[in-house]
């Protein structure tokens, strides 16, 4: 399902912690020529640092661009402790289920990821993408107040409306830092949540893991991942059902139609309570200001199509 690619692709820079659901995001990024990638900045998140910068290298030299800029930032939150590593329960010790065990070739840039995503804002305005704990982000709007206005929208895969995949009230990107995601929801910036209510739906089907399996070098390794996550999911959780969130942060600027969104006034629960990391939600009557579009309805087989797709012309 590829739509008519605009005469100027977006230029995009992807905040993220790799991480399987990150690596299906960063592919269909490379891929579509809907987007111009300026670089992956990478955090704290599913792994510690030391693994989230390695694996974004990995993964771009995967699909055959080495040559992209990773940048490396904060290697905890803003304020409360880093979060235990959960990538061996989730995403494999490696991060990345053990599918790309060889040193990348390329190195990081020397600077920091905050001031990375200044650095492209500020040459010419960007979109960020951001799929993991929004650290960077925050830092990156606290240091530079002169980004605002110079990032056109702000795409993030975080939250949850109903039940949390952290604790029964958060999710794991915005429970990771509340902090930071409370500062960003307030900043002004024209902001796209997927929260996990609509991301449970971006779901692949046998056949057609099987058919991505079959599409090529990098179809091969991306299935070979998502089966690891399937059935770690499995033993860990009991159920084969292993959505793939971080993709329809992307799926937006590639395939605009798959998505139904609905204006939405978002704020983040920053206590001490059980309700920790909580996105609160509010739609319809209840908003006193919108700001922002919340994703609420999945067209799964466009999602589905478009990545498979995407992800085969990588070869
Ligand atoms: C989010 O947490 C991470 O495990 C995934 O990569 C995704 O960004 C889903 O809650
Ligand atoms: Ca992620």
């Amino acid at each position: 399902m590829n739509e008519p690619a605009p005469a100027t692709p977006t230029r995009v820079v992807i905040d993220t912690d790799p991480g399987i659901d990150d690596a299906a995001a960063i592919l269909l990024a490379v891929a579509s020529p809907r987007i111009e990638l300026v670089g992956l900045t990478t955090v704290a998140g599913n792994s510690p640092l030391s693994v989230t910068t390695p694996n974004a290298l990995r993964l771009l030299e995967l699909a055959g661009v080495p040559s992209v800029p990773v940048a490396a930032g904060a290697d905890r939150p803003l304020v409360q402790p880093p979060p235990t590593d959960r990538s061996a329960s989730v995403h494999g010790e490696d991060g990345l289920g053990g599918v790309l065990a060889f040193a990348p070739a390329a190195r990081p840039v020397p600077r920091h990821a905050a001031d990375f995503i200044a650095d492209a804002a500020l040459e010419s305005t960007i979109t960020l993408v951001a799929i993991a704990p929004l650290t960077n982000v925050a830092l990156a709007l606290a240091l530079h107040p002169e980004l605002e206005g110079r990032i056109d929208r702000l795409l993030v895969m975080g939250g949850a409306r109903r039940e949390g995949n952290m604790t029964p009230a958060a999710e794991f990107n915005i429970w990771a830092d509340p902090e930071a995601a409370a500062r960003v929801f307030g900043a002004g910036i024209p902001l796209t949540l997927l929260p996990l209510d609509i991301t449970h739906q971006a779901l692949l089907t046998e056949a057609e893991l099987h058919r991505m399996a079959g599409s090529g070098k990098v179809g091969s390794a991306l299935a070979e991942m998502v089966a690891f996550y399937e059935h770690r999911h499995l033993h860990d959780y009991g159920d084969s059902f292993a959505p793939l969130h971080d993709v329809l942060a992307v799926l937006p600027l590639v395939a605009e139609s798959a998505i139904t969104f609905e204006d939405a006034e978002i704020s983040v629960d920053c206590g001490a309570s059980v309700s920790r990391g909580a996105t609160l939600v509010a739609t319809g009557g209840r908003m006193a200001s919108p700001n922002a579009v919340v994703g609420v309805e999945l067209d799964r087989e466009a999602f589905a199509e478009t990545l498979l797709e995407h992800v085969a012309s990588l070869g």
